[in-house]
């Protein structure tokens, strides 16, 4: 009984220190069709960032739902599949990263960045507009122009 009754508690820490509603988290996530869905199902316990910064193929965003499912998240099954095909085709084995929604821990994982050059990353974004091309990209400070090279590859505009 208490720590069932602990689980709401522990979410609405993690939400308030977040300070997001689902619906801003939308932002951050891959256009597709169920992305209102995942922002409503997936990202009101805890950010976008906490899930789209992972690559993972069907079987494995399948655990995560059971995962989620054990820590108390209620997946309607309309939703399911959805959802999963949405995790799977956007943030899957060799998905690209949408360089113009992606969250902090997102651009931090994929582009192997400190969390103060990912922090950088959006909130140039945030402060000049999109990223029309990867030379656009480079060009916020304190980014290291010729390992990000690499990266070039991951990133979509
Ligand atoms: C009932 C609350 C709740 C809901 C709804 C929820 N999660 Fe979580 N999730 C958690 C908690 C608690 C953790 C662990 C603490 C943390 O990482 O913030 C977590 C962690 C995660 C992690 C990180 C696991 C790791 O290994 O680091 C992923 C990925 C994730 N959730 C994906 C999802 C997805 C996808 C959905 C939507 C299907 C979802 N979550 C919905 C509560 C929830």
């Amino acid at each position: 009984m208490r720590a069932w009754a602990a689980i709401p508690a522990a979410c609405t820490a993690i939400l308030v220190a977040a300070g997001n509603k689902p619906e801003e988290q939308a932002r951050f996530l891959a256009e597709g069709e169920a992305k209102m869905v995942v922002a409503r199902r997936c990202a009101n316990c805890h950010t976008a960032g906490n899930f789209t910064k992972f690559r993972k193929d069907e079987a494995g965003w399948e655990q995560v739902m059971a995962d989620m499912a054990n820590r108390g998240a209620e997946i309607p099954d309309d939703d399911y599949d959805g959802i999963v095909a949405y995790l799977a085709r956007n943030y899957g084995p060799a998905a690209k990263m949408v360089i113009n929604r992606a969250p902090v821990e997102e651009v931090g994982k994929i582009l192997e960045l400190s969390k103060e050059q990912a922090r950088s990353v959006v909130a140039w974004r945030d402060a000049k507009g999109v990223f029309r091309s990867f030379e656009d990209l480079v060009k916020v400070p304190g980014l290291d122009a010729r390992k990000l090279e690499s990266k070039r590859e991951m990133l979509a505009f």
